[in-house]
Protein backbone atom coordinates (compact mmCIF):
# COMPACT_ATOMS: atom_id res chain seq x y z
CA UNK A 1 0.00 0.00 0.00
CA UNK A 2 1.22 3.82 -0.94
CA UNK A 3 0.87 6.28 1.99
CA UNK A 4 1.38 9.64 1.30
CA UNK A 5 2.23 11.45 3.85
CA UNK A 6 3.63 14.85 2.49
CA UNK A 7 0.86 16.76 1.81
CA UNK A 8 1.96 19.99 3.92
CA UNK A 9 4.48 20.20 0.64
CA UNK A 10 2.44 19.25 -2.23
CA UNK A 11 -1.10 17.82 -2.48
CA UNK A 12 -3.27 15.78 -5.11
CA UNK A 13 -5.72 18.20 -6.81
CA UNK A 14 -9.24 18.27 -5.14
CA UNK A 15 -12.04 16.49 -7.76
CA UNK A 16 -13.66 19.92 -7.85
CA UNK A 17 -10.49 22.09 -8.62
CA UNK A 18 -9.82 19.43 -11.34
CA UNK A 19 -13.84 19.73 -12.37
CA UNK A 20 -13.73 23.44 -12.57
CA UNK A 21 -9.82 23.72 -14.30
CA UNK A 22 -10.91 20.80 -17.37
CA UNK A 23 -13.05 23.06 -19.36
CA UNK A 24 -9.97 25.99 -20.05
CA UNK A 25 -7.00 22.78 -20.34
CA UNK A 26 -9.65 21.10 -23.08
CA UNK A 27 -11.96 23.60 -24.75
CA UNK A 28 -11.58 27.22 -23.50
CA UNK A 29 -7.85 27.67 -23.82
CA UNK A 30 -7.59 31.26 -24.55
CA UNK A 31 -5.19 33.75 -23.64
CA UNK A 32 -6.86 36.14 -21.17
CA UNK A 33 -5.29 38.99 -22.44
CA UNK A 34 -6.31 38.51 -26.48
CA UNK A 35 -9.60 39.52 -27.76
CA UNK A 36 -10.97 36.78 -29.90
CA UNK A 37 -14.02 34.45 -28.22
CA UNK A 38 -11.68 31.52 -26.57
CA UNK A 39 -10.04 34.89 -25.43
CA UNK A 40 -12.72 36.51 -23.88
CA UNK A 41 -14.15 33.33 -22.36
CA UNK A 42 -11.06 32.66 -20.50
CA UNK A 43 -11.02 36.20 -19.28
CA UNK A 44 -14.37 36.29 -18.18
CA UNK A 45 -13.68 33.06 -16.15
CA UNK A 46 -10.31 34.53 -14.50
CA UNK A 47 -11.95 37.51 -13.33
CA UNK A 48 -14.60 35.42 -11.81
CA UNK A 49 -12.07 33.23 -10.30
CA UNK A 50 -10.52 36.56 -9.14
CA UNK A 51 -13.64 37.40 -7.31
CA UNK A 52 -14.19 34.50 -5.68
CA UNK A 53 -10.98 34.41 -3.95
CA UNK A 54 -10.88 38.16 -2.91
CA UNK A 55 -14.28 37.15 -1.26
CA UNK A 56 -13.20 34.19 0.58
CA UNK A 57 -9.50 36.53 1.60
CA UNK A 58 -11.98 39.49 2.52
CA UNK A 59 -9.81 41.18 -0.38
CA UNK A 60 -11.04 43.13 -2.87
CA UNK A 61 -10.72 41.45 -6.55
CA UNK A 62 -7.77 44.50 -7.43
CA UNK A 63 -5.67 43.09 -4.66
CA UNK A 64 -5.33 39.51 -6.27
CA UNK A 65 -2.87 38.56 -8.75
CA UNK A 66 -2.41 35.07 -9.75
CA UNK A 67 1.00 33.28 -10.53
CA UNK A 68 2.76 30.53 -11.88
CA UNK A 69 4.05 29.18 -8.67
CA UNK A 70 4.74 30.05 -5.19
CA UNK A 71 9.01 30.92 -5.72
CA UNK A 72 7.57 33.54 -7.70
CA UNK A 73 5.01 34.59 -5.76
CA UNK A 74 7.37 35.05 -2.62
CA UNK A 75 9.53 37.34 -5.17
CA UNK A 76 6.93 39.32 -6.08
CA UNK A 77 5.91 40.13 -3.10
CA UNK A 78 8.86 40.40 -1.21
CA UNK A 79 10.83 42.64 -3.93
CA UNK A 80 7.67 44.76 -4.98
CA UNK A 81 6.99 45.53 -1.50
CA UNK A 82 10.54 46.90 -1.14
CA UNK A 83 10.58 49.14 -4.49
CA UNK A 84 6.82 50.32 -3.95
CA UNK A 85 7.74 51.41 -0.27
CA UNK A 86 11.42 52.01 -0.53
CA UNK A 87 10.12 56.11 0.63
CA UNK A 88 8.66 54.85 3.56
CA UNK A 89 11.08 52.86 5.32
CA UNK A 90 13.76 49.75 4.72
CA UNK A 91 12.96 47.45 7.45
CA UNK A 92 11.33 43.83 6.36
CA UNK A 93 10.26 41.28 9.36
CA UNK A 94 10.21 37.63 8.50
CA UNK A 95 11.11 34.19 10.48
CA UNK A 96 13.84 31.81 10.20
CA UNK A 97 11.76 28.85 9.46
CA UNK A 98 10.19 31.05 6.17
CA UNK A 99 10.54 29.00 2.99
CA UNK A 100 13.73 29.73 1.03
CA UNK A 101 12.06 31.35 -1.99
CA UNK A 102 11.53 34.02 1.03
CA UNK A 103 14.64 33.98 2.96
CA UNK A 104 16.89 34.15 -0.36
CA UNK A 105 14.62 37.04 -1.69
CA UNK A 106 14.76 38.50 1.88
CA UNK A 107 18.99 37.85 2.08
CA UNK A 108 18.92 39.15 -1.86
CA UNK A 109 16.86 42.89 -0.44
CA UNK A 110 19.63 42.99 2.93
CA UNK A 111 22.32 43.42 0.19
CA UNK A 112 20.50 45.62 -1.65
CA UNK A 113 20.19 47.27 1.64
CA UNK A 114 16.99 47.00 3.79
CA UNK A 115 17.08 45.47 7.21
CA UNK A 116 15.97 42.01 7.65
CA UNK A 117 14.85 40.87 11.05
CA UNK A 118 14.04 37.00 11.09
CA UNK A 119 12.43 36.36 14.04
CA UNK A 120 13.00 32.82 15.71
CA UNK A 121 10.43 30.22 15.82
CA UNK A 122 9.56 27.92 19.03
CA UNK A 123 10.19 24.08 19.21
CA UNK A 124 6.94 23.99 17.55
CA UNK A 125 7.85 25.76 14.34
CA UNK A 126 5.23 29.25 16.17
CA UNK A 127 6.66 32.72 16.05
CA UNK A 128 4.05 34.61 17.82
CA UNK A 129 1.91 37.65 17.57
CA UNK A 130 4.04 39.37 20.74
CA UNK A 131 7.24 38.46 18.60
CA UNK A 132 6.18 40.30 15.91
CA UNK A 133 4.72 42.98 17.24
CA UNK A 134 7.99 43.46 19.15
CA UNK A 135 9.92 43.45 16.51
CA UNK A 136 8.15 46.29 14.09
CA UNK A 137 9.33 50.06 14.02
CA UNK A 138 8.45 53.36 12.28
CA UNK A 139 10.44 52.12 9.45
CA UNK A 140 9.13 48.77 9.09
CA UNK A 141 7.12 48.02 5.36
CA UNK A 142 6.57 44.53 5.57
CA UNK A 143 6.02 41.71 7.49
CA UNK A 144 6.35 37.90 6.11
CA UNK A 145 5.33 35.15 7.73
CA UNK A 146 3.84 31.79 6.85
CA UNK A 147 0.24 30.72 7.44
CA UNK A 148 1.17 26.96 7.06
CA UNK A 149 5.53 25.89 7.02
CA UNK A 150 5.07 23.77 3.99
CA UNK A 151 7.83 21.21 5.65
CA UNK A 152 6.42 20.38 9.31
CA UNK A 153 2.74 22.03 9.09
CA UNK A 154 2.69 24.28 11.71
CA UNK A 155 -0.17 26.88 11.22
CA UNK A 156 1.24 30.41 12.78
CA UNK A 157 -1.07 32.40 15.34
CA UNK A 158 0.62 35.55 14.10
CA UNK A 159 -0.63 34.61 10.42
CA UNK A 160 -4.06 34.04 11.50
CA UNK A 161 -3.54 37.51 14.01
CA UNK A 162 -1.99 40.04 12.69
CA UNK A 163 -0.39 42.75 14.94
CA UNK A 164 -1.18 46.13 15.63
CA UNK A 165 1.77 48.80 15.71
CA UNK A 166 2.40 48.94 19.34
CA UNK A 167 3.97 51.66 21.28
CA UNK A 168 7.20 49.15 22.09
CA UNK A 169 8.16 48.39 18.75
CA UNK A 170 9.65 52.09 18.02
CA UNK A 171 11.93 50.83 20.70
CA UNK A 172 13.30 47.80 19.19
CA UNK A 173 16.75 47.92 17.40
CA UNK A 174 18.25 44.21 15.88
CA UNK A 175 21.50 43.21 15.74
CA UNK A 176 22.88 43.30 12.55
CA UNK A 177 24.27 40.39 10.62
CA UNK A 178 27.07 41.44 8.92
CA UNK A 179 27.51 38.35 6.19
CA UNK A 180 24.49 38.67 5.18
CA UNK A 181 22.36 41.98 5.58
CA UNK A 182 20.30 39.66 7.70
CA UNK A 183 19.67 40.36 11.73
CA UNK A 184 18.38 38.34 14.17
C1 LIG B 1 5.97 29.50 0.93
C2 LIG B 1 6.41 28.76 -0.29
N1 LIG B 1 7.01 29.45 -1.28
C3 LIG B 1 7.44 28.81 -2.41
C4 LIG B 1 7.27 27.45 -2.58
C5 LIG B 1 7.76 26.82 -3.84
O1 LIG B 1 6.72 26.82 -4.73
P1 LIG B 1 6.95 26.62 -6.30
O2 LIG B 1 7.55 25.27 -6.47
O3 LIG B 1 5.55 26.71 -6.86
O4 LIG B 1 7.83 27.72 -6.82
C6 LIG B 1 6.63 26.69 -1.56
C7 LIG B 1 6.47 25.25 -1.71
O5 LIG B 1 6.09 24.55 -0.78
C8 LIG B 1 6.21 27.37 -0.40
O6 LIG B 1 5.60 26.70 0.59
Amino acid sequence: MFVYSDNAATMPLSKEALAAMLPFLRDNFGNASSVYGVAREAARALYGAREDVARALGARPEEIYFTGGGTEADNWALKGAAEARRERGRHIITTAIEHHAVLHTAEHLGKQGCEITLLPVDEQGRVSPEQVRAALRPDTILVSVMTANNEIGTTSPSARSPPSRAPTARSFTPTPCRRSGISR
